[in-house]
């Protein structure tokens, strides 16, 4: 009896046949569509679903999101506590092994990370070759895409043993290849990775390290960092994440795969919105010009930047963490005028008819601008340090999808609008074409 409840029935109205598809966890299989045929000669029924609005491309057990109800989990672990309670490393091994580290795993694991922070030198030759106005997001997806190069036993992804080698790598070396392209822009020497240092420790000595013997972060502001880094560690089948396993379908080195989920992560659309929230708060300037730009948005000349988002209908959990994170920032720093602006706009806009109805409340990007702006980082570095924690979450995807039996090269379907098969004309007979 339960069996035949968890089915649906669908009736084509073009031959008046039904067919019972089971559902199995909320979804049914697409390919169970395909017996829906108008006769033999019939391909089949497709479902058409642009940008995959509502399509599962996976079974996943990494990361959890209930955009309804604000809830981020990782593992089952809800994202407040970890943040509250974890370094970056720690959660980087739950999203990687399932379970949270005992005390001897999560040495080992930093011990190891931490022994793969070195960069091959030709690295250093090859970052040469960029301009100084590079961004550094190019600088680093052409980094890690060349450490392909370097490391030919990546390709043995159907290894398991490998595969974890590589992940190791790819964790500790994001950080090593990102300040090299900072320091790149700068035209300040390269500096080492120091293995006295923490994860985020050691990306600061990397990044802002000058003739001092030894660099020594402030310690909230490298707990500020392994905060965000924790934050934006896996946001389940994003669009970088959905790159990394299609690209990892095809068997294709975790290196290279890597750099394509940081290219998807390079668009402005996905990585890039904190960045913009920064030139709106510049543009809005003080707490008096916040209701006049919220009537502007609400005319529709703009969208409020750092507002809403594709799955969250209610407060982003990593919006608030954030918020609390920067207070702890200004502890130390300057603080940020923009802060003020922010949470005006936000205060307003909470009490706005136009953005309850709408549900749209503040996401991830709209406090982290402000955050790494007073630790120092530049703009062009904001994805950098989305992309560098990221790293984590798509090579535990990548895991799962290369572990995972059901899972082929990914390769969708199309919905055919062209012409029908044509007949050929030599040039000379052809007349030219409309202009579209
Ligand atoms: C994130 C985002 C792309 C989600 O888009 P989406 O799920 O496709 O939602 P839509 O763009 O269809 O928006 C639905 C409605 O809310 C409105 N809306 C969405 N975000 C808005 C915003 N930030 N400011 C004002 N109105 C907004 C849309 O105009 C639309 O209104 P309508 O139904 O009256 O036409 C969108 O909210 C956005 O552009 N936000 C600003 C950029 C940003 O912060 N991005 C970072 C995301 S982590």
């Amino acid at each position: 009896m339960e069996k035949e409840k968890n089915t649906l029935t669908i009736t084509d109205n073009r031959t008046n046949q039904s067919y019972t598809v089971p559902i199995d966890k909320g979804a049914i299989r697409a390919m169970d569509l395909r017996k829906i045929k108008t006769g033999p000669d019939d391909f089949g029924l497709m479902s058409y679903d642009p940008a995959f609005m509502n399509t599962a491309s996976c079974q996943s057990s990494i990361t959890y999101i209930d955009g309804d109800r604000g809830i981020l989990r990782y593992r089952g672990y809800p994202i407040e506590v970890l943040a509250e309670h974890c370094t970056f490393l720690e959660v980087a091994y739950l999203l990687q092994f399932g379970n949270l580290p005992a005390e001897k795993e999560l040495k080992t694991w930093v011990n190891e990370i931490t022994h793969h922070t070195m960069l091959h030198e030709i690295i250093k030759d090859f970052m040469e070759g960029f301009r100084r106005v590079s961004h550094p997001m190019s600088m680093l997806v052409s980094g890690v895409a060349a450490l392909s190069a370097i490391y030919p036993d990546a390709k043995n992804v159907l290894d398991p043993e490998s595969r974890l080698h590589q992940i190791k790598r790819l964790i500790a070396k994001m950080p090593s290849i990102s300040a090299m392209a900072y320091r790149h822009t700068l035209g300040f020497p390269y500096v080492y990775p120091d293995n006295d240092l923490s994860y985020t420790e050691n990306f600061m000595n990397m990044l802002w390290k000058m003739v001092e013997p030894k660099y020594r972060a402030a310690p909230e502001l490298a707990r500020a960092l392994d905060v965000l880094f924790i934050l934006h560690a896996d946001h389940e089948q994003n669009c970088g994440t959905n790159t990394m396993r299609c690209v990892g379908s095809a068997h294709t080195d975790p290196f290279l795969a890597t750099a394509a989920a940081a290219a998807a992560l390079a668009g402005p659309r996905h990585g890039g919105a904190n960045e913009e929230v920064l030139k709106m708060l510049d543009e809005i300037g003080s707490k008096q010009n916040v209701p006049a730009y919220i009537k502007r948005i609400k005319e529709g000349h703009s969208k409020l930047m750092g507002f809403g988002h594709r799955i969250y209908k209610s407060y982003d959990p990593r919006a608030r963490i954030i918020k609390w994170t920067a207070e702890q920032v200004f502890q130390v720093t300057k603080r940020n005028p923009r802060i003020d602006v922010a949470l005006e706009l936000e205060r307003i806009a909470l009490e706005d008819d136009y953005f309850v109805q709408h549900k749209l409340y503040p996401n991830v990007d709209f406090y982290s601008g402000i955050i790494c702006q007073a630790m120092g980082f530049k703009p062009e570095m904001f994805t950098v340090l989305f992309a560098i924690p990221r790293t984590a979450g798509w090579l535990a995807h990548w895991d799962e999808m290369m572990r995972d039996p059901e899972q082929k090269i990914a390769r969708p379907r199309q919905v055919w609008t062209g012409e029908p098969e044509r007949r050929f004309v030599p040039i000379t007979e052809r007349a030219a074409p409309a202009l579209v």
